[in-house]
């Protein structure tokens, strides 16, 4: 067979540990095991959703909606009207407005450098940031060109650098709040980037339900800009595979002319249009998480030789290189004794094994992880 160059020298996308993976290898009893590794939700999905997804069952002999079913479409229509999160900015939008992903934001990230990258052309992402944005482009044939975030100004980019680097952009990825490094970006300078951009602005709001920013009104004001979401998150369907998007209907119709027709499957769509609905669910999510992302980062402090960012995510970005050991080893020990974090040493962008992003979970989750890597560092140390 023969396979082309660019895929070739793809890197394959390095996932969180799935419980399941953590039993096989480490042999903890998956009852035991306590995953923070994949930012989703610790409530679970919402009961609305698990019984909507049911119902659709019976029907799987059948071709679902092609595209997305007009109710779907209804109620996130409705969710953005009046959005059930803190920040939430309202905005109305019609259909035309909207593309909803069924492999989840992930497809409309690939929906847009289909679209827009030829082989050669080059895209602009943050560093340290989401890899799917680098795997798409490179699997197109296109550059990525990275913008540092400066470790010690809390992440906030090198401004000159980044400016520098949007020439002749086919895609700009502007993710807040950033994965992995949790901070926003401010509302001036992505204003500022949308305005020098020769190409599409991706606004990646997967995580702006836990935020204090929200940019979707961008998506109207400016017809090069594309603000995407998921139900991964707040929503609570990372298995349903669900994402959408807000754009220029002019962009999204370029969006459908690659999308796979039937991507989104009945018990999906029927999953996200019931928790699109659960405005309570939303709340208690967000509430939870925001209550227990600042006593996590407190505590993580606290410990002797972690950092903690700050975060406007459901998840912190933790250094742990004052504590004389190295990502990939705390995450490592941590596995062993069943608690699942992610090792950020392979996000695009990431110079050094330091760093480590643990979602924000249950109360007791959360101690558990704290006990854990109080135990672990104590054993390093007298290793
Ligand atoms: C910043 C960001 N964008 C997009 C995604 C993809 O979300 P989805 O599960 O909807 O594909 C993720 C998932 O972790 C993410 O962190």
């Amino acid at each position: 067979m023969r396979v082309r160059r660019h895929v070739l020298e793809l890197e394959p996308y390095t996932p969180g540990k799935s419980k399941e993976e953590l039993a096989r290898e480490y042999g903890v009893e998956p009852e035991e095991i306590v995953k923070l590794g994949s930012n989703e939700n610790p409530l679970g999905p919402s009961p609305k959703a698990v019984e909507a997804a049911k119902r659709e069952l019976e029907r799987l002999h059948e071709y679902p909606e092609a595209v997305a079913p007009p109710e779907l479409l209804d109620a996130i229509r409705e969710y953005l009207a009046d959005p059930p999160y803190p920040a939430g900015e309202p905005v109305d939008v019609s259909e035309d407005h909207l593309i909803v992903g069924g492999d989840g934001a992930d497809e409309i990230i690939d929906l847009l450098v289909r679209v827009t990258v030829d082989p050669g052309d080059a895209v602009l992402t943050l560093a340290p940031t989401f890899s799917q944005y680098g795997i798409s482009t490179r699997a197109a044939g296109g550059e990525v060109r990275h913008a540092p975030l400066d470790p010690e100004r809390d992440f906030r980019p090198d401004e000159d650098a980044l400016f520098e680097a949007l020439d002749g952009v086919r895609v700009a990825f502007l993710c807040t709040p950033n994965n992995p490094t949790g901070n926003a970006l401010p509302e001036r300078l992505v204003r500022d980037v949308i305005e020098e951009c020769p190409g599409v602005v991706l606004i990646d709001h997967a995580y702006v339900e836990f935020a204090d920013h929200d940019y979707t009104p961008l998506a109207l004001e400016y017809d090069n800009v594309l603000v995407l979401r998921t139900c991964s998150k707040a929503l609570g369907l990372a298995g349903a595979r669900v994402g959408y998007a807000v754009a220029d209907p002019e962009i999204i119709e370029h969006l459908h002319r690659v999308k796979p027709v039937f991507s989104l499957t009945r018990p999906s769509a029927a999953a996200a249009k019931a928790a699109l609905r659960d405005r309570e669910y939303v709340r208690k999510t967000v509430k939870l998480v925001r209550e227990e992302r600042d006593r996590l980062l407190r505590r993580i402090n606290g410990l002797p030789g972690l950092r903690a960012y700050p975060s406007e995510a459901n998840f912190l970005f933790v250094d742990v290189g004052p504590a004389g050991t190295d990502a990939p080893t705390l995450t490592e020990e941590l596995l062993k004794r069943g608690v699942i974090i992610r090792d950020c040493s392979s996000f695009e962008g990431v110079d050094e094994p330091r760093y480590v992003r643990v979602s924000v979970g249950l109360p007791e989750e959360n101690d558990r992880f704290l006990e854990t890597a109080r135990e672990v560092l104590e054993s390093l140390e007298s290793s």
